[in-house]
């Protein structure tokens, strides 16, 4: 996608998404440049146990995964970010066909792929810049000739950010993607208690908070909107009924957001609805998987027990 591509899909959005109530701005808008950054930063944080449980689990099992993916796969990552896992990943796999990973930050994705380049120069990579949400023109996926199978790798429970009715469709899509013969390897963040998972999206250096406010200095410096920054909090909510994390910026005062010339006026207290990030037990995400036409056939723990990894295939 071009740079005002991008830009005018981020305008519309947020002509949309401050009109709705409750006021949402999707959370891919939150990954440019400066947000893949803060969320490197994140994965750093004390309080962000994810990155390091899903780290932990690739380091038990990576040699089962490759096991499982066989030789000559095309690994599809959806949202790759660093690539740290990958790099994992593929140093294990026998003679890979291919990587293709499919990001919506163009910096993390040039980042990523330079360094997967200059440290697999026997694997094709073969980096596209788009938004997974979007339909993926087949021809970007399609090699020639084609690889022996497809795996498409999403670590990270990034399926997380998704509504439950939005995963179950994604993750048809990923199951038509990954094809009869290919598989869907996904990370899943298990259900935890709920001081560990506000203190997981809340650290206390604030690097989150860097990160969801990054949200409007994206509205100041791309589409030159009127927003008084500091008027806005952080803030991580549980929803219980819904078993999931969101992110908001609060008002903390009366103001307004002018956006090419409308005018969104907050009261002390309103919100911006930023990012989910929903957690499931090992049933409801095999439920969830089974709705989308899949089976998995395999589930992997990192030591602690806090997060997940599926082996997804097509349920015949
Ligand atoms: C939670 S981070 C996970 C990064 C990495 N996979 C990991 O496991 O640490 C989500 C990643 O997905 C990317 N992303 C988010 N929404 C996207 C979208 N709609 N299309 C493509 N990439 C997206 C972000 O830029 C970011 O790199």
């Amino acid at each position: 996608m071009s740079e005002a591509g991008q830009i005018e899909s981020l305008r519309e959005e947020v002509l949309a998404g401050l009109s709705r109530r409750p006021r949402a701005i999707h959370c891919k808008y939150l990954y440019d440049a400066r947000g893949s950054e803060l969320f490197e930063r994140i994965c750093r944080t004390p309080e962000y146990y994810v990155t390091r449980a899903d780290l932990a689990l690739h380091e038990s099992h990576t040699p089962e995964f490759s096991r499982m993916i066989g030789p000559q796969a095309h690994v599809i990552e959806l949202g790759s970010g660093a690539g740290i896992k990958t790099h994992r990943l593929l140093a294990s796999l026998e003679a890979p066909r291919a990587y293709t990973p499919i990001e919506i930050s163009a910096a993390a994705l040039a980042r990523s792929a330079r360094e997967l380049e200059s440290a697999f120069p026997e694997i094709e990579i073969r980096p596209l810049q788009a938004d997974y949400t979007r339909p993926i023109d087949s021809d970007a996926l399609t090699l020639d000739p084609p690889a022996r199978r497809r795996i498409v790798y999403f670590p990270g429970s990034t399926i997380s950010n998704f509504d439950h009715d939005e995963a179950r469709d994604f993750l048809a899509r990923l199951g038509r993607m990954a094809g009869a013969k290919g598989a869907i390897l996904i990370g899943v963040d298990l259900v935890k208690p709920v001081d560990r998972l506000l203190a997981a999206y809340d650290d206390a250096e604030g690097v989150t908070a860097a990160f969801n406010r990054n949200l409007l200095e994206r509205l100041l410096r791309e589409l030159g909107a009127e927003v008084e920054i500091d008027a806005f909090a952080h803030e991580a909510r549980y929803d219980e009924a819904l078993e999931r994390i969101e992110m908001h910026l609060v008002a903390r005062r009366p103001t307004r957001i002018v956006v090419d010339g409308e005018t969104f006026e907050f009261d002390n207290g309103d919100s911006i609805h930023t990012e989910s990030s929903h957690k499931y037990s090992v049933a409801s995400f095999n439920a969830l998987a089974e709705q989308a036409g899949l089976k998995s056939q395999k589930v992997w723990f990192d030591p602690d027990g806090l997060f997940s990894m599926h082996w997804l295939v097509a349920d015949a």
